[in-house]
């Protein structure tokens, strides 16, 4: 008997990232990889934040220098193992046409790759944060 509610299909594709059957029979990410993952996080947070900071107060010499060079030299080697672990799972999570929302992720890598390209080759070309 229908109750009124979702279907268990709807339910399953609604909480797919909040606790959902099909998400946690995938189970946690290997032990190594959950650890890791919150250094990654944070290197990820540090170096961006005193990047940031650099580029707020136009310093070329204050803390924030060796606090940037040292959490990118972190990052490097924490976002080195990140990505060469799980690049390979790219191309089938994109093209996943089970999974939900196909056209937008794939619109979205799209975009992100195109605003990465041209960041790089704006940054690179123009040289404009030296
Ligand atoms: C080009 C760079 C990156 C690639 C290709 C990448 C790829 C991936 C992939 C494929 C997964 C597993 C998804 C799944 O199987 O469902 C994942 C998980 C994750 N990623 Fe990334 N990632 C990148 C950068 C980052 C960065 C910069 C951060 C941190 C800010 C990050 C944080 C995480 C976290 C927290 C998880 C879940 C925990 C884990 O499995 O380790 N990722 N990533």
């Amino acid at each position: 008997m229908h109750t009124g509610g979702p279907s268990g299909n709807e339910r399953l594709t609604a909480t797919t990232y909040a606790g959902s059957a099909a998400y946690r029979l995938n189970g946690p990410p290997r032990l190594f990889m959950r650890a890791l993952a919150p250094l990654v996080v944070a290197a990820t947070a540090v170096v961006l934040g005193s990047g940031v900071a650099l580029l707020a107060n136009g310093e070329r010499e204050d803390t924030w220098v060796g606090v940037h060079k040292a959490s990118f030299v972190a990052w490097l080697a924490l976002f080195s193992v990140h990505v060469l672990v799980y690049v390979w799972r790219l191309p089938s999570l994109v093209l996943d046409r089970r999974a939900p929302g196909f056209a937008i992720r794939l619109a979205l890598v799209g975009v992100v790759l195109i605003a990465g390209l041209w960041i790089a080759a704006e940054t690179a070309l123009h040289d404009r944060w030296t």
